[in-house]
């Protein structure tokens, strides 16, 4: 069965390269008639392949205080996940296990911060080159009748590299849109970058074989039956279904302090300097992977289970980090012996494994753009990236592994791109970053300055387009 893409938004399968420029509009809901008026028939853009591409498109997506604002009664509301609804800068302790702390806090943040009061619509806006002007003006006037606009958070096309200067934008989950893997929940004895559709989309199956819990909705609360059915319970309007949710984070980057810090530890040693940088990505400036990947996909076609020591990609490195590449079980045959021996945790390596969850419960569908980039200007990453559970997908990675001072094995050290440096809460360093060494310990870097910081953020549901249109025509 193929995926309804006429009612998914084109978010979840394009990246929209094609549209250089976009723009990010965060609204207040001011009048919930007008409001609902304008969502009823607003031009969002579908999943669906049009030939030539279209010149424009349109993404929406809402906060838990803007499905109230709309009007969603609570008990519906209720049935979207806790941290969606506690939003990102809600708590102490999320800040905590996200990271946020220090220059990070959000009560320091631009936009999304308790401070400020959350944004209720995320109104996404892409455009070809020079297309952007336009389409920004005619949907602001569409607007205004029912919205406030908080803040607009503008993008810069810097031609598929990040602001370090690293290509990006090159790994990303396989979606299974055929539904050709069986939803199972069985061991998985290799790295695979095909991923359940159930990962990215509320309504479908998981890598666990399960279905995510959504709002469901009695048949009586949608008796013109706007919704669709709920695969897994028939009688349930399902109002998750073809949605998914939007991670929104503003990541500010200190280009200058970072290869500052690196020129200070390369003294001049001009290959040096980039031997470092790209130890610290996990990739080179190119995008070349640090480990070899087979013939057919160059760039992506790897894992890490041929590099036991991290002596090609050490441990550490961004993406190491953010996708360790493993499977369900360390590294070796499927045979019940080996498998077991590798359950219990024996085996010189299986130990440093067994320190990593399993890749395939935590990957995250990267849709990020660039804004600044030029000399002095406020430069970084608008960091988005979709799945269906926000916990398990992106608050794992950005908490256990980007920011977790436990990563594998890692002592003293976070993320070397995003981590904040501050002491963790057992006092140990997070400063520090290790590049093993074939003879002897390993190369440690120390004291990385701050190079990311956190300048506002929000978790949204983005959902299927028959949900937009219900939403819309929820009566107060
Ligand atoms: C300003 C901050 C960041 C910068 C400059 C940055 C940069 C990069 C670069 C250069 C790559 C390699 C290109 C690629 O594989 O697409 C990459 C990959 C990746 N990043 Fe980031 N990143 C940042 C923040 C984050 C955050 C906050 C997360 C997650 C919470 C994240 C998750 C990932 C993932 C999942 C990959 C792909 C890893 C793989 O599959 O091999 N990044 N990033």
């Amino acid at each position: 069965m193929n995926a309804e893409f006429e009612d998914i938004q084109g978010l979840v399968r394009f990246g929209y390269k094609h549209l250089t420029q976009a723009s990010f509009l965060l609204l207040r809901v001011r009048d919930a008639g007008a409001a609902r008026a304008w969502l009823a028939s607003a031009p969002v853009t579908s999943a669906i392949v049009r030939k030539p591409p279209p010149a424009t498109a349109m993404q929406i997506a809402f906060t838990a205080p803007g499905l109230r604002a709309l009007g969603l009664a609570e008990d519906v509301i209720g049935g979207f996940s806790a941290e969606f609804l506690a939003g990102m800068g809600s708590d102490e302790s999320r800040a905590r296990r996200l990271g946020d702390l220090g220059a990070n806090d959000p009560a320091r943040w631009q936009w999304g911060g308790a401070s400020q009061g959350m944004p209720h619509v995320l109104v996404m806006l892409y455009a070809v080159p020079g297309g952007l002007d336009e389409w920004l003006a005619a949907v602001r006037s569409q607007c205004e009748a029912g919205f406030d606009l908080m803040a607009r958070l503008g993008t810069s096309d810097l031609d598929g590299v990040e602001p370090f200067g690293f290509v990006d934008g090159i790994s990303q989950p396989h979606v299974d849109w055929e539904r050709k893997r069986p939803a199972r929940d069985k061991e998985q004895f290799a790295y695979t970058n095909l991923s359940c559709l159930g990962e990215y989309l509320l309504g479908y199956p998981n890598e666990y074989g399960a279905y995510t819990d959504r709002p469901l909705l009695d048949s009586t609360r949608d008796p013109a039956a706007l919704l669709p059915r709920a695969e897994d319970d028939a009688g349930k309007a399902d109002l998750g279904r073809n949605g998914s949710y939007l991670v929104v984070r503003q990541l500010q980057q200190d280009v200058e302090a970072f290869w500052r810090f690196i020129d200070s530890q390369a003294g001049g040693d001009a290959a040096l300097r980039r031997k470092l940088a790209e130890a610290m990505v996990g990739r080179t400036m190119e995008g070349a992977p640090l480990v070899p990947a087979t013939a057919a996909d160059p760039l992506n076609g790897f894992s890490y289970d041929g590099d036991p020591e991290g002596l090609g990609c050490p441990f550490g490195a961004h993406i190491r980090r953010s996708n360790p590449r493993n499977a369900d079980l360390p590294p070796g045959s499927a045979d019940p012996i080996s498998r077991l021996v590798r359950t219990l945790g024996f085996g010189s390596k299986a130990l440093r494994n067994d320190l990593i969850a399993s890749t395939r419960f935590h990957r995250l569908l990267r849709r990020g753009r660039e804004y600044g980039g030029a000399p002095g200007e406020d430069t970084g990453l608008h960091f988005i990236c979709l799945g269906a559970n926000i916990a398990r997908q992106f608050e794992f990675v950005q908490g256990a592994w980007l920011a977790g001072t436990k990563f594998d094995a890692l002592a003293g050290e976070g993320d070397p791109l995003v981590g904040h440096r501050l002491p963790g809460a057992d006092g140990m360093p997070t400063d520090g970053f290790s590049i093993p060494v074939p003879s002897g310990p390993d190369c440690r870097l120390p004291g990385l300055p701050q190079f990311v910081t956190v300048q506002g953020g929000a978790y949204f549901f983005l959902p299927g387009i028959r949900a937009l249109r219900y939403l819309s025509k929820v009566l107060p």
